[in-house]
């Protein structure tokens, strides 16, 4: 079964149209989510830039590093990222998958980002919001401009009569900032220390 990409949608997947038609959503559904994933991106920018890094360090048992725990957190995260690409892709129709498909995506969802917060707390708190270098200057915009890309999409999940493309960009737009967030940062490390734990 394939979607419609203008149809509408709730609770982020596609539904049929109601009987009488739809009204045309008014600015203000997409003014809030777009208001406040700037305030986030900004507020955690601003909090990281104006802050001075703490350089704490942690380790788990097993990891030789605290780049390394996050490397590897990272990696898991973007793992998880990739299970939600493939899942909405089966939730639109253009996939086949299982009668579980909603499940999977909610699921790899939430593990995804979870498993982010804990890493992007100690850039944050930690490292700060840095510009030293072309990618460092990236891994940071980007990081920031996920965590606000996200809250757009949560507080859009929770909206009704959306043009059906809304959904889906802004979601591309979160899974596409922590893809350059992961290679700008987990991979870049493990090509320069080699894939260690
Ligand atoms: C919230 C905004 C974020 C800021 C401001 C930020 C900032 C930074 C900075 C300045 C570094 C050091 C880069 C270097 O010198 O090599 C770093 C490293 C790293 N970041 Fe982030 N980051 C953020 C979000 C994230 C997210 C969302 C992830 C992954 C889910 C992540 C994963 C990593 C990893 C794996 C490293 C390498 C390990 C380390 O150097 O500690 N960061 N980050």
């Amino acid at each position: 079964m394939s979607v419609d990409p203008t149809a509408p949608t709730q609770g982020g997947f596609p539904v049929p149209p109601r009987a009488g038609g739809q009204p045309r959503p008014g600015a203000v559904r997409f003014l809030v989510p777009a208001l406040v994933a700037a305030a986030v991106a900004v507020g955690l920018g601003a909090y990281g830039r104006v802050h001075d890094p703490e350089g704490t360090a942690f380790n788990l048992a097993g990891f030789s590093s605290t780049s390394a725990v996050k490397a590897w957190l990272a990696t898991t995260s973007f793992g998880f990222a990739l299970v939600q690409v493939l899942s909405a892709l089966m939730l639109y129709g253009k996939l086949p998958g299982p009668s579980w498909s909603a499940v999977l995506h909610r699921w790899s969802g939430r593990i995804a980002f979870l498993v982010a917060v804990p890493v992007a707390v100690h850039c944050l708190y930690a490292l700060g919001y840095q510009t030293y270098s072309p990618r460092v200057m990236w891994h940071s915009l980007l990081g920031c401009f996920f965590f606000g890309a996200f809250s757009a999409k949560m507080l859009l999940l929770r909206t009704e009569r959306l043009p059906g493309w809304l959904l889906p960009v802004v979601a591309g737009l979160v899974f596409v900032a922590l893809t350059v967030v992961w290679l700008t940062s987990a991979l870049w490390f493990f090509r320069t220390t080699g894939v260690t734990t």
